[in-house]
């Protein structure tokens, strides 16, 4: 069997994600890690903040912090919501951690060795005002390609275009607002991601088919459009720092220029993914009695041969889909392999690092047909989300609706009509409905009853076949699809029970009604443990109510075996209402809050 190594994309540190952020990383991830620890698969699911680079340096500066404070403060914060959100994460790591800067000197070192960094002099936005360079995010300025006027120097929020800060028109700091800017040299180093384009080429093709059509596409649009070696350090104070004294020469015998390269750090999204794996240190160095030393803790899961029989399968945004078909690869790639004089490429290492196996990529979700955002605000925000209801109703809505084909959109009136209609009318109102009835006719106990007739038989049928449709949409990480085969599954039982109807049955033949009932429950056993991934915290209430432990059961029997579970004589009782409807002066209490559709 397989082991299964999760990540989802980092976080930034500034700020309370929205709930287009979860969408298209964090929770179908959560889903899928706790799906897969549910069969038994041995799982591990992995995520962090992304602390470094002018995210951080501009929020810190924002909030009127150290940027140091700053992260740890808002780590904890969005560490405490993700929780309350239910992410099982089995680390929550931080991309400043020491073992972040460690590993990422490291590799950084073996690609310049390597020859796959090289030092370049390029040419910097230098503010006099503020007496620094202004690298990414520090500069605005109009944008070249669309004439939006307040597009930051490393992408215009307007047209997605990712830009180069000397590109913009009227460029200005972000600090200060001066516009007394100037073009300075700065030595900074190179990943020479064009040493790889053939190679990229060939993996990507061979991962269509399997991967989404929004990820290979995108990465063969970024071949096609024609790869750019990829500046990876930046004039920034925070960030793990540069540390080219401490290499060797290039295959040149060149040795790096220690000076030109002094006080930069790497580039954000140089080392943020690098964190996956450091966080995996982090992760194996916090366990009791662990030796924080021992790199083969971590490396069970990220180097060959240890970890031969892990699978690694990554989830993002479609807006991260190039950092992880490209930029993170190339690196891989680079401390992997070596290429020979005659172009052709040779194992590097014995243990050359994984690189993903999965990747599964999202388009957006939308906030009335207009981008979530951050910087404007705009939509619902993961601390406003959990003040107003529990998290479960959240997590269902998004994943049935999850922005996979193609972009999808939140609005209200569409959250209030799905939640009440699955949630509260189908899988609350049948557990309910069960539950009470055994409560007030069996005395609380899973009867006895009689042989299955031909409704039990045909439930077990459809039952079956649901649940492999279920588990197959699992698999193959289609949400919505899963969603939608878990909701069939809470109807089949809804129509079960009425077609069964115990309570007309007890009247006449009370050892039918003792089958319908046991049958029942035993369906509210099953919907208990395959909602888990979705909804947990109902999940843990439906199976608490048939007296079976939280997680880690996934039916995988016929029809027959999974619908005859509970043993005759086990105590059940009605939980608290799983979901309350969501009502219609909370939906305009709601929308005159968060904003609802754009005035035409
Ligand atoms: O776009 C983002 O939100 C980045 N913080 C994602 C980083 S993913 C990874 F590479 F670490
Ligand atoms: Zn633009």
């Amino acid at each position: 069997m397989t082991r299964i190594l999760i990540t989802s994309a980092l976080p930034y540190i500034n700020g309370i994600k929205h709930l287009g952020n979860l969408a298209g990383s964090m929770l179908p991830a959560d889903v899928y890690a706790r799906f897969q620890r549910a069969r038994g698969v041995q799982t591990l699911y992995i995520c962090a903040t992304d602390e470094h680079g002018t995210p951080a340096e501009l929020g810190a500066a924002a909030a009127g912090q150290d940027v140091r404070a700053y992260c740890d403060e808002q780590h904890q914060i969005q560490r405490d919501l993700y929780d309350r959100f239910g992410m099982s994460w089995d680390h929550f790591g931080r991309s400043s951690s020491v073992q972040n800067r460690i590993l990422t000197q490291r590799f950084a070192q073996s690609l310049w060795e390597a020859g796959f960094i090289e030092a370049r002099t390029t040419q910097q936005v230098y503010s006099n005002a503020d007496k620094r360079f202004l690298p990414d995010r520090y500069v605005v300025g109009t944008c070249p390609h669309c004439g939006y006027d307040a597009a930051r120097g490393d992408q215009c929020d307007n047209c997605t275009r990712q830009l180069d800060p000397v590109d913009l028109i009227k460029p200005r700091s972000a600090v200060s607002g001066s516009e007394d800017i100037e073009i300075r040299d700065s030595k900074h180093l190179f990943l020479r991601q064009t040493a790889f384009a053939g190679k990229l080429r060939d993996w990507i093709t061979d991962k269509k088919g399997q991967w989404p059509l929004l990820v290979t596409s995108t990465a063969l649009k970024w071949l096609d459009e024609g790869l750019q070696d990829r500046g990876i350090t930046r004039d920034l104070e925070w960030g793990v720092p540069v540390n080219a004294a401490d290499w060797g020469p290039n295959p040149a015998g060149e040795r790096p220029d220690v000076e030109g390269l002094a006080g930069k750090v790497f580039y954000v999204w140089f080392d943020a993914p690098i964190e996956y794996i450091a966080a995996t240190w982090e992760w194996a160095a916090a366990f009791p009695g662990a030796d924080p030393a021992d790199e083969t803790s971590y490396e069970r899961w990220w180097r060959a041969p240890l970890a031969s029989d892990v699978t690694y399968v990554e989830f993002m945004g479609k807006d991260n889909v190039p950092f992880h078909t490209v930029g993170f690869p190339c690196t891989l790639f680079g401390l992997n392999e070596t290429q020979t004089a005659d172009g052709a490429w040779r194992p590097a290492s014995n243990a050359p690092w994984k690189v993903v196996d999965t990747l599964k990529g999202f388009n957006w979700l939308n906030y009335y047909g207009g981008r979530f955002s951050t910087t404007h605000q705009r939509g619902v925000f993961i601390d406003a989300a959990l003040e107003i209801l529990p998290a479960d109703y959240w997590r269902w809505w998004i994943m049935a609706n999850a922005p996979e084909g193609s972009d999808a959109t939140f609005t209200w009136e569409q959250f209030q009509a799905q939640v009440n209609a699955d949630l509260a009318d189908v899988l609350g109102n049948f557990v309910n409905r069960i539950l009470k009835f055994t409560e007030t006719r069996f005395e609380g106990a899973v009867p006895e009853g009689g042989e299955a007739g031909p409704l039990e038989l045909k439930l077990y049928a459809d039952v079956e076949a649901k649940l492999a449709e279920l588990t197959e949409n699992l698999e193959a990480i289609e949400m919505r699809k899963a969603c939608q085969s878990l909701r069939q599954l809470w109807v089949l039982g809804n129509q079960y029970l009425t077609e069964a109807a115990p309570w007309t049955a007890i009247k006449t033949d009370p050892e039918r009604a003792g089958t319908a009932v046991r049958t029942g429950l035993n369906l509210v056993a099953l919907f208990g443990a395959v909602s888990e991934p979705f909804i947990p915290f109902a999940a843990e209430k439906i199976l608490g109510a048939v007296g079976l432990p939280f997680k880690d059961w996934w039916p995988n029997g016929t029809g027959a075996e999974v619908l005859n579970r509970l043993g005759v004589g086990r105590k059940v009782a009605a939980p608290e209402v799983l979901f309350k409807k969501v009502e219609n002066e909370q939906v305009a209490e709601w929308i005159a809050r968060f904003g609802g559709p754009e005035p035409a």
